[in-house]
């Protein structure tokens, strides 16, 4: 029996036709002396009925047997549903099919956890539905999110294409560089104590491309960190990676601006306004504590450093004397947080290294703070004003050094967003997508346990062509050709425009990063040979496919489009995976473990 139709396909057009569908028992319901079963493909499901008075006694009692993901294959004809039980819910609800042949083509035995009702399965626990992904795949919402992500990915290439872009692979068995993250090392059984690395991204390789001559790259890359996992993280994940010659940053804008206008319409057919707005990195810290800010709702955090500068309130002019600032936000209609609330945001403010968490619950008509008894007048008046206080907010403060400051308050920003959203307070729209770019990062950033200056980006990324000289006097003040592309508070891809000149090069390795002359050889050598061999000027970026078909997909999670994910201990569950290899593998591969380190 060949299918001859997809579980969706059926409508009242198809009437009278026999036909062969095939496909997993969804559900099976035994009502008045019949079977109901609906049958489901990847398409869809459409009811098939069992009439023990039109079949025979064998068919009747093998369809009494089936039981829910048995893969079978039914033959019958199409006929409307009886007056009343029209299914609206599918696009198949109109008709049935009057089973007259049906084949077992495979058994399933009871499934851990149901597939058929998404209510149930949205609550199985996430360990469950990965040690059986496949089954947790045949769910309908998981299907679609696969079925985007492919998508996506075929209009990304079809859009490079288009625009004279060269799809080229470049190696995932690379070598170990520092470029942030922890790699993962692949043992070389030619010779002991080499290793390869696998590619934090193909940033080398896709420069290298440039030099070669390529003008224009794009890969769907495969990179891989060993960092800490979290939602949006995983150990191994894909970049839309573009690199280009003969461009400035506004052609990156340009063009990553129509590609996602294009994935837009493709996914949601939603037209995103271009271009999209710009925000330097001090601007989105002051304003929202965070270098990737949400801008679907306010709550913008407000510098008081000139007003707070003599205050009698020691903890805001002391920080303020140590060369820090005031900053303070208006979480509106918070003022009914309780003392446990308040300790539990004081607590998460501390966690990130805050002193302390001062606050101002205006409630009743009054000012109720264990510190308003050391404010001015002047003080209070500018806090109403520039706050626009009102009963029932809660305001807080951080007093610290700058970045600090804005970063604890931008952390609070984002829980009292959450607190608000919940109570029904705060509407942040999920059908919203504003885009931001985030430009004007600082080139580098100080390391104070090292005592030394790392690449805020990486370290090919240029400096603004007139900081260059700030470079040897006052690093803290260069500016990088480095931008971030936001959307609702989700770093989606960052990139930069690329030093080209093996000197400028040379100087950022070892005066600035102090990477000693002999390691930037051994590391990087290759580059700063191939650049003294014409490199054009480039840059480019890399957007994070899976943070990109999340965000399409509406949910908070990137392993919900990933097929086969790691948990957040970066185990896979499903293969059991890292495993133990045998003592012969690790002789040929010169690994000897350490008896302590090995699993019981
Ligand atoms: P960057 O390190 O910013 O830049 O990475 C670019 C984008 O990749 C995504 N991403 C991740 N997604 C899932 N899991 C992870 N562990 C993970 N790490 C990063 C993010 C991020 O914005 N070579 C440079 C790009 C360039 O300069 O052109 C790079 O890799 O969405
Ligand atoms: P203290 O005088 O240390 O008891 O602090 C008085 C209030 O100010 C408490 O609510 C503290 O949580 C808060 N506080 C202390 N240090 C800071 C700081 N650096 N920034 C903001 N609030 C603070």
């Amino acid at each position: 029996m060949k299918r001859t139709h997809h579980c969706n396909e059926l409508r009242p057009t198809h009437i009278g036709q026999t036909v062969t569908l095939a496909g997993w028992v969804h559900s099976r319901r035994d009502l008045g002396g019949l079977i109901f079963i609906d049958i489901r493909d990847r398409e869809g499901r459409t009811q098939t009925v069992f009439d023990p008075s039109a079949m025979s006694k064998e068919l009747f009692e093998r369809a009494s047997s089936l039981r829910s993901e048995c893969v079978i294959s039914v033959t019958g004809k199409v006929r409307h549903r009886p007056e009343g039980t029209n299914n609206t819910k599918i696009p198949t609800g109109e008709v049935e099919v009057g089973v007259t042949e049906l084949e077992l083509l495979n058994y399933a035995e009871v499934l851990p956890f149901p597939v058929d009702d998404p209510e149930v399965a949205s609550k199985v626990n996430e360990e469950l539905r990965l040690k059986y992904r496949y089954l947790d795949l045949r769910r309908p919402e998981m299907i679609r999110n696969l079925r985007l992500r492919s998508k996506v990915a075929t209009a990304t290439r079809v859009f490079f294409d288009e625009q004279g872009f060269l799809e080229v692979e470049t190696p995932t068995l690379f070598k170990s560089t520092p470029e942030g993250a922890r790699e993962f090392l692949v043992p070389f059984r030619r010779e002991p104590g080499m290793f390869y690395a696998l590619p934090q991204s193909p940033q080398q390789f896709k420069q290298i491309l440039m030099v070669a001559g390529v003008e224009k790259y794009f890969q769907l890359a495969r990179c891989y960190r060993d960092e800490d996992l979290r939602a949006d993280r995983q150990p191994e994940f894909t970049q839309v990676d573009v690199e280009m010659s003969f461009i400035d940053r506004q052609d990156i804008y340009d063009l990553i601006e129509s590609l996602l206008k294009r994935v837009w319409k493709t996914a949601l057919n939603i037209d995103i306004p271009t271009p999209f707005k710009r925000i330097s990195f001090e601007e989105a810290l002051n304003r929202y504590g965070i270098d990737k800010p949400d801008t679907r709702f306010g709550m913008e955090l407000v510098d008081f450093t000139e007003e707070f500068r003599a205050s009698t309130f020691k903890v805001f002019s002391g920080a303020i004397q140590n060369g820090g600032v005031v900053k303070a936000m208006n979480a509106k209609g918070m003022a009914g947080a309780t003392q446990g609330q308040i300790e539990t945001m004081t607590e998460y403010a501390k966690s990130f290294g805050a002193r302390g968490l001062a606050y101002i619950k205006v409630e009743g008509g009054e000012w109720k703070s264990p510190i308003v008894k050391f404010f001015s007048q002047a003080e209070k008046d500018a806090l109403i004003q520039k706050l626009k206080i009102e009963e029932g907010d809660l305001i807080l403060f951080a007093a610290d050094q700058w970045l600090n400051a804005c970063e604890i308050l931008g952390k609070i920003r984002l829980y009292c967003a959450d607190v608000l959203k919940s109570q029904g307070k705060l509407n942040i729209p999920s059908d919203q997508f504003n885009f931001l770019w985030v430009v004007e990062f600082p080139l580098l950033s100080f390391d104070k346990e090292m005592n030394r200056w790392y690449s805020s980006h990486h370290p090919f990324t240029a400096p603004v062509t007139e900081d260059i000289p700030l470079l040897k006097t006052d690093p803290k003040k260069v500016r990088g050709q480095h931008y971030d592309i936001v959307v609702n508070g989700v770093e989606l891809g960052g990139g930069s425009i690329r030093i080209h000149q093996p000197d400028v090069q040379k100087t950022i390795f070892e005066e600035i990063l102090q990477i000693p002359p002999d390691e930037t050889r051994l590391r990087f050598g290759y580059m700063l040979d191939a650049f003294q061999y014409g490199a054009p000027p480039h840059g480019g970026i890399a957007l994070g496919f899976d943070r990109l078909i999340a965000i399409l997909c509406g949910t908070p999670s990137i392993r919900d489009v990933i097929a086969f994910p790691k948990t957040a201990k970066g185990t896979d569950l499903m293969t059991d995976s890292p495993a133990m290899v045998t003592p012969r593998q690790l002789r040929d591969l010169h690994i000897e473990v350490k008896a302590a380190a090995k699993k019981e």
